[in-house]
């Protein structure tokens, strides 16, 4: 059985007051759930909220770290550091991350390595534009960022990788993949696991889908064969959502 997990990435969002009024709404809704759910919050947030969910299912995920451990590197946090503090997993290739940052394959394989050295699971984005699904390059251009990002792994290391497709047009659109489009891409990519690392590896990865997923859509995308839970941005900023989506 794959891991169903969804995944709450808070963003730039919310002030630590805020922050922990939302992780607290959160475990006063959170009833049992066969899925792994996890809070990606800002840096600032971690010791605090890491007290707050003790004893409970919540694990904490950062949303990017550095590709060295220590270092002269104003401004960067390194993954060891929030292993530290009690973080499971870190977001790594989001869209906005590619964009803003530049990240590119190279620094993304890095940055891939790295977290796993400190036992740092990774959750690994894709998805292609609007631009590159119109000229129909979205298969090939989704397989190139998991083929630079993740071959280099071996069959172990990759229990550690859970992937989340995010079409970049849908990310903070309100536009939503159709659950045929999600599941066409995740099947894709299930695939390339198979080819690369062989059935059982590609059976045991759970691959999220991430881009204006909301309650109204949650259940029929996550009905999808190949879609083993979300990555969620906006509604992950408010409770009752995130919970039904989490339900969903
Ligand atoms: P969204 O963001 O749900 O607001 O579209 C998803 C993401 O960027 O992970």
């Amino acid at each position: 059985m794959r891991k169903q997990i969804v995944a709450g990435n808070w963003k730039m969002n919310k002030n630590i007051q805020q922050g922990k009024e939302l992780c607290n709404s959160i475990l006063n809704l959170l009833e049992t759930s066969n899925k792994e759910v996890i809070l990606a919050v800002p840096f600032t947030h971690f010791t605090v909220l890491a007290e707050l969910i003790k004893g409970s299912d919540l694990k904490l995920a950062a949303q990017s770290c550095h590709h060295e451990l220590s270092g002269a590197f104003t401004g960067e946090i390194s993954a060891s550091m929030f292993v530290n503090l009690g973080v499971d997993y870190v977001i790594l290739g989001h869209s906005e991350r590619r964009t803003y940052n530049n990240e590119g394959h190279d620094l993304l394989r890095k940055k891939v390595d790295i977290a796993l050295s400190q036992s740092l699971k990774v959750i690994y984005c894709c998805g292609e534009s609007i631009e590159e699904r119109k000229t129909g390059v979205h298969f090939d251009l989704v397989s190139e960022q998991i083929m630079e990002g993740l071959f280099h792994l071996d069959s172990e290391s990759m229990k550690n990788i859970v992937i989340a497709y995010e079409p970049v047009w849908a990310i903070g659109t309100g536009e939503t993949a159709t659950s045929a489009q999600a599941q066409e891409m995740h099947s894709h990519i299930r695939k390339a696991i198979v080819n690369q690392f062989g059935a059982k590896v590609a059976q045991s990865t759970s691959i999220l889908y991430g881009g204006s997923c909301k309650p109204s859509n949650a259940q029929e995308l996550f009905s999808q064969t190949d879609v083993d839970g979300g990555l969620i941005g906006g509604a992950s900023l408010n409770a009752e959502d995130f919970i039904s989506i989490i339900k969903a």
